[in-house]
């Protein structure tokens, strides 16, 4: 059993296969946190970890009044409430009916079922055969506020999923002032902070730093996941490496404003909080309503960032993108954007795909600019209809000749934009996100639409079918190219206009699960501009999404390691583009593009016109090797070579097959030198009793060796050269 409840010393215990978490109903009925990390023995009581101490200034819940050694402000606690005497982080604060803000929450019954939780609305983790389900009802007696603690267990993936579901039992109205997904206290030991920073064009800069004795916040505030914080953060030991030493991942599955909180309290004791940021969410609740927050992945390892990073890959993988995608092969597609931007024709575009199928991709895809009057970014989003004067085509007439040479179809869209320039903002003014009265922040000359309304979904649902049914649409780029401002819904009431950001995503999630419903076999990537919603709450109906806006491979190899620290290979959206690159200039050779593209889902976003004789034998062979490698990028173990920061003049990253029969090193010179060091590398995960021949080489070196004593290349020269090696296990 996963789940286990005793009942003599009110402990729960949630196993997985290499972690415990453990929590106790105390005396009073407050819900302490006793233990999360590497497994213990079964039936080990992990409440000798708990430390009593009369801090000072630290007060004590009524009934303990007698021992100034019990507060709630020094305890670990399983979920911090505001304004009850535990002054560090809160993660819930509910304002009552009247006007009181704490909460007294205290244990009242709970429930182990089989099979995973769900959230009405929200993404979150996929059932599966052995996972269970943990809830605890904590009730606040005075208020009539309910709170009932999800956990779902997944032992063979070693994650816990959280959640907290906020019910109004009370006889007046209530509103929430912040509800966090969840709150995880560490009582022992120093921990580094990493957190995944960036902009657009360079997102998911991992950054390392030791805990202050303060609060740290990171999150967003855009109505969208953000370039600029993905909400995924690592706490880990201050000695962790990529291999070793323990390691906390915690990941929210949401695409909105989102908020992770670390504190470090005066004992030196850390607190971890995250969930919907608060600053941009409220939600009323009448009586007998409830709320539900995102749901939160919790991971832990010792095995280092590698290690943790292979749980979310599984994870996601496995548990969480859409199923029927998992051992699909990803069409290597051809993206008109860097190709032709806004300035084509379907002439054009079969041109492309005419070169496309002679080089052996899968399909091609139609980017920006082909609906309403649409000829640059300033106009038209939200009139979803063809705009065949500019094709000289109709949709059916393009795709079926785009099919017809053997590639499959796929088509880009904006929904939840709209500009001024457009019919729709002419006909349905008051669908748009603004504050009365008001002018609104303007970005790349778009508004945004009020996804909170039926109107609207069924708007785009029906926009979006027309235009996937004629044109037998077997790919759909979803893009999403502004942050959000002047957040108001004209269809809510003053009390509820907290809860506009929130149900804006509630809107997308409905519409993204409305077309997956009515097109199974739809593959939508995700995107907003590039890696702007690159998140677990996307992943769920995406299985891969567009990594960056920037194609530069010297970058991306930044970026894609970035991102490799939450997110599997399987996720990330990866092409060759032009040399030079369209975004730094920088000219790069067609294999370094091709190798740095590998890592993801593979193609091309360039004009194969544009390829010499040469060029295309080297693309032709480039897809070919991909195809027989596809299996090994996607569904290997990944692993990062060379620490955060410190990996010197290259970059080198391995996958190993599931079943260690096969290996992928790929490293490229990130800065060539005269009479330079040797590429060198220490291979990982291999069978240590098992013999693997390089490929190219014809060189057999047995698993150990390769583990111990590493692998080192020639010396390799001209500008950023990269290398692949395939290493296949003998007999
Ligand atoms: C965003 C995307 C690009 C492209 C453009 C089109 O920036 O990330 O790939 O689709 O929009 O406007």
């Amino acid at each position: 059993m996963s789940i286990v409840f005793h009942r003599n010393t009110r402990i729960f215990t949630l196993e997985t296969d290499h972690t415990t978490y453990q929590m106790q109903i105390d005396p009073i009925g407050l819900l302490l946190h006793l233990y999360y990390g590497p497994r213990v023995e079964k039936g080990e009581d992990m409440s000798y970890l708990l430390q009593y101490a009369d801090r000072g200034f630290s007060g004590n819940p009524y009934e303990m009044q007698h021992d100034k050694r019990y507060s709630n402000d020094s305890l670990p606690q399983e979920y911090s409430v505001c304004g009850a005497g535990d002054y560090r982080l809160g993660a819930l604060l509910v304002r009552q009916g009247n006007g009181a803000q704490g909460l007294d929450l205290r244990y009242e019954s709970h429930k182990i079922v089989k099979g995973k939780y769900l959230l009405p609305g929200l993404p979150s983790v996929r059932d599966e055969d052995q996972a269970r389900t943990l809830t605890i009802d904590l009730f606040d007696a005075a208020s009539g506020i309910r709170v009932r603690l999800f956990y779902g267990v997944l032992p063979s993936r070693d994650v816990i999923t959280r959640s907290v579901q906020v019910i109004n039992d009370g006889r007046d109205a209530a509103d929430i002032e912040k509800a966090a997904s969840m709150t995880l206290d560490l009582p022992y030991g120093d921990w580094d902070l990493i957190h995944f920073h960036g902009r657009h064009t360079m997102e998911r800069m991992p950054e390392r730093m030791p805990l202050p004795h303060s609060v740290v916040r990171v999150g967003s505030v855009r109505g969208m996941s953000s370039h600029h914080h993905n909400p995924f953060s690592i706490l880990c030991e201050p000695t962790a490496s990529e291999d070793a030493g323990l390691c906390y991942g915690m990941m929210l599955v949401y695409s909105g404003n989102h908020s992770q909180e670390f504190e470090v309290d005066q004992a030196g004791q850390t607190r971890a909080v995250c969930g919907l940021d608060q600053e941009t969410f409220g939600w009323h609740l009448e009586s007998g309503e409830c709320f539900y927050t995102p749901e939160v992945i919790l991971a832990c390892s010792r095995e280092g960032l590698n290690g943790l990073s292979q749980i979310f890959h599984r994870l996601i993988r496995k548990n969480l993108c859409p199923p029927r995608f998992r051992d699909r092969k990803r069409p290597i597609l051809i993206n008109s954007w860097e190709a032709a931007y806004f300035d084509f024709n379907g002439a054009q575009l079969l041109e492309i795909a005419e070169k496309a199928a002679d080089l052996g991709m899968d399909m091609l895809v139609m980017d920006d600019g082909w609906f309403g009057d649409r000829d640059n970014d300033d106009r038209a989003l939200g009139d979803w209809t063809v705009n065949e004067g500019k094709l000289g085509m109709s949709l059916k007439d393009l795709s079926e000749r785009i099919r017809a040479l053997g590639l499959s179809f796929g088509i880009w869209f904006e929904p939840e934009m709209i500009n001024e320039e457009s019919v729709l903002a002419g006909e349905h003014p008051d669908w748009i996100l603004c504050e009365p009265g008001r002018l609104p922040n303007m970005s790349r000359k778009q508004l945004v639409l009020d996804m909170s309304r039926k109107d609207v979904q069924d708007y785009l649902f029906a926009a979006m079918e027309k235009v996937i049914e004629e044109g037998s649409v077997s790919y759909v780029k979803w893009d999403f190219n502004r942050a959000l401002a002047n957040v108001y819904s004209r269809s809510l009431p003053r009390e509820r206009q907290k809860e506009a950001g929130h149900r804006f995503m509630l809107g997308t999630y409905s519409l993204l699960e409305r077309l997956t419903a009515r097109f199974p076999d739809l593959m939508i990537e995700g995107c907003a501009g590039g890696g702007g919603r690159f998140d677990a709450g996307m992943l769920y109906y995406c299985p891969q999404i567009w990594c960056s806006d920037n194609t530069d491979a010297l970058e991306r190899i930044q970026i894609q390691r970035g991102t490799s620290y939450g997110y599997p290979a399987s996720a990330m959206g990866s092409h060759v583009s032009a040399s030079p690159n369209h975004q730094t200039g920088r000219s790069m050779p067609l294999e370094t593009r091709a190798v740095t593209a590998m890592a993801g889902a593979f193609g091309y976003e360039l004009d194969p016109g544009q390829l010499t004789d040469e060029e295309k034998n080297a693309v032709r062979d480039q897809i070919a090797r991909y195809r027989s490698l596809q299996d090994l990028v996607m569904n290997g173990t990944y692993y990062r070579l060379g620490e955060i920061g410190r990996e010197g003049d290259q970059a080198a990253w391995l996958t190993v097959s599931e079943d260690k029969s096969e290996a992928l090193l790929s490293l490229v010179l990130t800065h060539v030198r005269s009479n330079p060091a040797f590429p060198y590398v220490r291979l990982k995960g291999l069978d240590p009793h098992a013999l693997y021949r390089d490929k190219k080489t014809g060189r057999l070196v047995s698993g150990r060796a390769l583990m111990q004593g590493g692998y080192s290349l020639p010396a390799m020269y001209g500008d950023y050269p990269a290398v692949q090696v395939h290493f296949v296990k003998e007999g």
